[in-house]
C-alpha cells in the first residue's frame, strides 16, 4: 500500500541574497503565509541559502519559531582537513541544517562533478545526518539522443550506490533544458520520469524506501504551473530556483493546494 508523502516545496536560492537580505526575505515569506492562514502541516517548506547566510537564517528560524527546513546547496566529500574553500557536512549539521542539495546541474556543469563525486557527497551527507536532495536531469541534447529518463535514471543509480534502505533521501528531477529557461516540462513528462526514478530507488535501495522517498520536479516552476505538477502521483514537491526569490510568487507556490481551476 502506498504511504503518504508530505509534499516538499524547496527554494534553491543559488548565489542570491546576502545574509541581511535573507533575514528580510524569510520574515516576509513567513508573514505572508501566516496572513494567508497557510496550514504548516500540509506542505513542508525548505530554503537553501548561500553558506554565508545559513547561520543568520538558522538563528532567525529558531528565534521566531519559523517552521521552515534549512539546507546547504553543496557540501564537501570530506569531513575535515586541508580542503581550502570546502564546507563539511559536519558544519551544516551543527547549523541545524536538515538537508543538502547534491549534484545540481550547475555543479555538474561548472564544477565538473561526476557521478562518482555525487555519490561520495551523498555518503558524506548521510554520515552527518543530512538528507541529501539528489538532483538528476537530462540536457536538451540527452533528451534528443536518449529520451527523457535514461540519463536521470543512470545518474540516480550511480548516486544511490551504497545507500542503506533506512536512509532519508529526496530526489529532484530537474531537466537541464527547463532550468531557468521559462520552459518547464509538462506534468505528464515530469510524472513519467519521476515514476521511473521511483522504480530505480526500488531496484537499488528497496521498495519501502522508494515508497516513502519524496521526488521533486524542478525547472521553471511558478505559481501558475505548480498545481499541475502536484496532481501527478509520483511528483511530491518542487525544487524552485528563480521563483523562490520572490516572496509572493514562492508563497503562492507553497499554497498550491488553494489554487482553483489550474
Ligand atoms: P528554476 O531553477 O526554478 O529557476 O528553473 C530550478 C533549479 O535550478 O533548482
Amino acid at each position: 500500500m502506498a504511504v503518504s508523502r508530505t509534499p516538499l516545496i524547496a527554494g534553491n536560492w543559488k548565489m542570491n541574497l546576502d545574509h541581511l537580505q535573507a533575514v528580510a526575505f524569510v520574515q516576509k515569506l513567513y508573514w505572508t503565509l501566516k496572513d494567508a492562514a497557510h496550514d504548516e502541516e500540509s506542505v513542508e517548506v525548505a530554503v537553501f541559502p548561500p553558506f554565508t547566510d545559513i547561520r543568520t537564517v538558522q538563528t532567525l528560524l529558531d528565534a521566531d519559531k519559523i517552521p521552515f527546513g534549512l539546507g546547504g546547496q553543496d557540501l564537501s566529500t570530506h569531513d575535515s582537513g586541508a580542503y581550502t574553500g570546502e564546507v563539511s557536512g559536519a558544519f551544516l549539521s551543527k547549523l541545524a541544517c536538515g538537508y543538502v542539495i547534491i549534484g545540481h546541474s550547475e555543479r555538474r556543469e561548472y564544477h565538473a562533478e561526476s557521478d562518482d563525486v555525487v555519490a561520495a557527497k551523498v555518503q558524506a551527507a548521510l554520515r552527518h545526518g543530512l538528507t541529501p536532495v539528489i538532483c538528476v536531469g537530462e540536457t536538451a541534447a540527452d533528451l534528443e539522443e536518449f529520451g527523457a529518463s535514461a540519463v536521470p535514471a543512470g545518474q540516480l543509480r550511480a548516486a544511490l550506490a551504497g545507500v542503506p534502505a533506512d536512509a532519508d533521501i529526496v530526489v529532484a528531477y530537474e531537466p537541464v533544458w527547463a532550468i531557468g529557461s521559462g520552459q518547464a516540462a509538462t506534468p505528464d513528462q515530469a510524472q513519467d520520469v519521476c515514476a521511473k526514478l521511483r522504480a530505480v530507488i526500488s531496484e537499488t535501495v528497496g521498495a519501502d524506501t522508494a515508497d516513502r522517498t519524496r521526488i521533486l520536479y524542478g525547472g521553471s516552476v511558478k505559481a501558475a504551473n505548480i498545481a499541475g505538477f502536484m496532481r501527478e502521483p509520483d511528483v511530491d514537491g518542487a525544487l524552485v530556483g528563480g521563483a523562490s526569490l520572490v516572496v509572493d510568487e514562492f508563497a503562492a507556490i507553497i499554497r498550491y493546494q488553494k489554487h482553483v481551476g489550474v
